[in-house]
């Protein structure tokens, strides 16, 4: 299972990127703006500064909504570094736009995608990356495990090889329900990723240890 960081927070990216098991960063523009990054330039140079710091895929998302405007969008965003993946609406112009860009080799993530019908649009148009938003399913009062599994089931029946991103990711619980369900990837907030280490026994375990440790060489 891939681990990727849902966030523009450089500090973050560079505590989970030195943690060793960080594979790729998602952002989405809600993100962006949290950070304080506006104008295409700036937005263009962060990107490219995430891009510094992993090793693995950065997930770059296009503002505009028409085909026209996700291409042209996409192939800028595409060309500002190889590790670029170029994420696009669950809408009928970004089924689209991720038809066109996987015929040109530029990879993609899905984005808001809430059903499993379109989790299976968007893998026949060829995009790398579905992100079905489990914890916004979670807000309303509706079971976002139940979709991780639904399109599980859908891609195995079809050995489709878009990988199911599970985003919107809100605790470790629901980080370990999707490795059980075989999410290939999970992004979540970095508090996600350092929440597995967290055992009271462990805790307990090292202070003990230590003081032993301690005591027999006093
Ligand atoms: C995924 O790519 C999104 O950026 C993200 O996971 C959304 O999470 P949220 O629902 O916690 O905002």
């Amino acid at each position: 299972m891939k681990f990727f960081i849902d966030t523009a927070n450089l500090d973050q990216i560079r505590e989970a990127q030195d943690l060793g098991v960080l594979d790729g960063v998602t952002t989405n523009p809600s993100l962006m703006a949290k950070e304080g990054i506006s104008g295409d330039e700036n937005v263009f140079n962060h990107y490219r500064a995430i891009c510094e710091i992993v090793d693995g895929d950065v997930s770059a998302e296009v503002i505009a909504t028409d085909f026209e405007g996700m291409v042209k969008e996409g192939e800028y965003l595409a060309s500002l570094h190889p590790q670029i993946v170029v994420k696009v609406p669950a809408i009928k112009d970004g089924i689209k736009a991720i038809k066109y860009f996987s015929d040109k080799g530029i990879r993609t993530n899905c984005t808001l995608i809430f059903s499993a019908g379109q989790a299976l649009l968007a893998a026949k148009a060829g995009a790398t990356y579905v992100s079905p938003f489990i914890g916004r399913l979670d807000d309303i009062s509706t079971d976002g495990l139940n979709l991780i599994n639904d399109i599980r089931l859908i891609y195995d029946n079809y050995a489709f090889e878009t990988q199911i991103l599970a985003a919107s990711v809100r605790h470790t619980m629901h980080l370990l329900q999707c490795a059980e369900i075989g999410a290939d990837v999970m992004t979540g907030p970095l508090s996600v990723i350092l929440g597995l280490l967290k055992h009271p026994l462990t805790e307990s375990g090292l202070a003990q240890f230590l003081a032993d440790h301690a005591k027999a060489n006093s």
